[in-house]
């Protein structure tokens, strides 16, 4: 396929708001790997304010100075020279360090004067956002100190919004209290619920590429889907994160935010807009829609795994129980599968199956459109035993792109019949730009679009749905685990899953 540079979508052109961003936990990995390395994108693409500054926040002893050395390390592992060019010397000396706990009001006055002399040194209007790179317990008593330091106050014209990372809350109860929580000091418009799977490219291509074109709207339905596959796979286990998993598991993880983010986007009916509201009640429309699991409905429906040992390339990879941090006889998940119902007119009586887990065969993250079989078989006569069916795959990562595969005539005297694939690649296409996939979603933030953010609403829909999955494997403790050995597709029953209504999951060239 050839590259056709003059219908490139032409970026953003317009500089996001003036303002100061403020990192809470900014001594941590995502400041460093993502959040500064974003930025210095944006300012690249000159989508950045003139007028902007960074105050980071974080317990660790850093001072201005020290901070930004830190930083240029992280700098350099992001693009090699940086730490030395223009760009960076422009955005480095915006940025500013602030140390203190979290729970101390002092801290807070420290930070409201070094966010006050920030924004004087770099003529920014009043405009703050402050991204909560922290763990989950603690965003409710920061969104209240900041509203006790009068941080969160719009008036004026000038705005104050609130980034939150997921995990957002650890159940369906939790994830209520905290929205409540946070909107005693904050409305729902401040407040930036970020899934990082949002900012990926791909997943905001599932809108352009079903609503900016004309012939897959039509059968995106039940009377020409058979059923939808979703799998995120990983090949890495949990690294140095299994204090953190061990209070997780995959199905928490992974399935109510990144993977509902790509059912509802796969699903939704479209928006009369692409105002934030009339894209999120749409995605939120087809969350409610899912079939909430009963008890017994979990046991056939929701599948659960963990890792053991296993070899890959000739090298012995640990068990989860054998990761740091993990408790010996852990239960905790590493894999999930679940096949969902969507009560629409829709999708009615189409399946949607998910899986996810750590330690698989391959990285990947993709959408798979079953299309239904031709209705008969009109080659039989002449020997063609089975009809291709047709497939479109959505590679979300890390082969960007989309395929569709039909069957065609083999060349020959005889009819013989075999499946080929249309491919698209965004590589091919479009080359690939150095991006973190965070630079979107600062940006929408310093815009206020809230379009790829969670609404309060969204989050607890997601959780609604897995909570009775996670309330019978909480009070049945799994018997087998570990069920699925380190480098392969996840345990058995999760081909079964599938087997049992004659369907099998697309096969990734392993
Ligand atoms: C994170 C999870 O939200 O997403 C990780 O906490 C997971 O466990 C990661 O590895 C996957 O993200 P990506 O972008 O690599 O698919």
């Amino acid at each position: 396929m050839n590259s056709d540079a003059a219908t490139r979508a032409a970026p953003a052109s317009a500089p996001a708001d003036s303002c100061v961003m403020v990192i809470f936990g900014a001594s941590g990995d995502l400041a460093k790997r993502k959040l500064i390395p974003a930025l210095y994108n944006l300012a690249r693409d000159k989508l950045l304010s003139q007028q902007f500054a960074v105050v980071g926040f974080a317990t660790r002893d850093y001072t201005t100075e020290t901070f930004r050395s830190h930083l240029d390390e992280a700098m350099e592992a992001h693009e090699a020279g940086s730490s030395g060019n223009a760009l960076w010397a422009w955005l480095r000396q915006r940025i500013y360090y602030v140390s203190g706990s979290l729970q101390d009001p002092a801290a807070y006055q420290r930070l409201e004067a070094q966010i006050g002399e920030a924004a004087k040194a770099h003529g920014t209007s009043n405009n703050h956002f402050y991204y909560l790179a922290v763990a989950p317990q603690f965003i409710g008593e920061i969104v209240r100190e900041l509203g006790n330091a009068g941080l969160t106050r719009e008036e004026n014209g000038q705005w104050r919004r609130v980034n939150i990372e997921k995990p957002f809350g650890r159940d369906l109860e939790s994830a209520r209290a905290l929205n409540v929580e946070i909107r005693k000091t904050l409305d729902e418009r401040q407040i930036y619920r970020i899934d990082h799977y949002l900012g990926k490219e791909t997943v905001q291509n599932l809108m352009v590429f079903r609503f900016g074109n004309s012939i897959f709207e039509p059968i995106w339905n039940r009377s020409y889907i058979d059923h939808v596959q979703i799998t995120a796979s990983e090949t890495l286990g949990v690294e140095q994160r299994g204090g953190y998993y061990e209070t997780s598991g995959t199905l928490r993880d992974m399935v109510p935010n990144h993977l509902f983010q790509l059912v509802s986007l796969t699903a939704m009916e479209p928006p009369i807009s692409f105002a934030a509201d009339s894209v999120r009640d749409e995605q939120t429309k087809v969350l409610n829609a899912i079939q909430i699991p009963t008890p017994e409905e979990v046991l056939t429906r929701a599948v659960r795994g963990q890792y053991g040992e296993g070899t890959v390339d000739g090298q012995r990879l640990p068990a989860y129980r054998s990761e740091p941090n993990v408790a010996p006889n852990s239960t905790t998940d590493t894999f999930v599968a679940l096949k969902l119902g969507l009560d629409n007119w829709r999708w009615a009586d189409v399946p949607f199956y998910l899986r996810t887990g750590k330690r698989m065969a391959k990285r990947v993250t993709e959408i798979v459109i079953q299309f239904k079989r031709a209705p008969f078989m009109l080659f039989r006569k002449a020997g063609v035993e089975s009809l291709t069916t047709n497939q479109l795959v959505i590679r979300i990562q890390p082969d960007e792109g989309i395929s569709l595969r039909f069957g065609t005539k083999v060349p020959g005297p005889t009819m013989q019949q075999a499946p080929v694939e249309m491919d698209f690649s965004y590589a091919d296409y479009f080359g690939a730009a150095p991006s973190t996939g965070y630079e979107r979603l600062l940006y929408d933030c310093m815009i206020g679009d809230q379009t790829l953010f969670q609404r309060a609403d969204m989050v607890e829909a997601g959780w609604s749905i897995i909570q009775p999955v996670l309330d019978v494997w909480h009070a049945l403790a799994p018997r087998s685990f570990p069920n699925y050995a380190a480098g392969s597709w996840g345990p058995k029953k999760s081909d079964d899953l599938l087997a049992r209504d004659g369907h099998e999951w697309r096969r990734n060239g392993t």
